[in-house]
């Protein structure tokens, strides 16, 4: 179900905001000029991946630095997990996720 979640201009470059669609906590970056949203729940420990440090699309949790790949969800630091992303669409300046 696609829901706006998302004022573009309030997410910086690099940055992400964290909301509450359906029940899940959502972080949407804004990385290289694109949109991503995830799951902002870190699977190794519950940590705030919304608030995590980006290279490129590289999210790094900030608890204990998993790392995983925005557009993915894929994990190099445990090759067999996987966070849940969402699909992401920019219509009028309003970001929308599918949940
Ligand atoms: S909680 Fe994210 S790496 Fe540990």
């Amino acid at each position: 179900m696609w829901t706006k979640a998302a004022k573009a201009a309030d997410i910086e470059e690099g940055k992400a905001v964290v909301v509450s669609l359906g029940g899940k906590d959502i972080a949407i970056f804004k990385a290289q000029g694109n949109f991503y949203a995830l799951d902002s729940v870190c699977p190794h420990r519950g940590g705030p991946l919304g608030e995590g440090y980006l290279d490129g699309l590289e999210l790094t949790c900030p608890w204990h630095a998993w790392t995983f790949d925005l557009k993915t969800g894929n994990c190099s630091t445990a090759a067999d997990v996987r966070q849940k992303t969402f699909p992401v669409k920019l219509e009028r300046d309003e970001v929308w996720v599918d949940t």
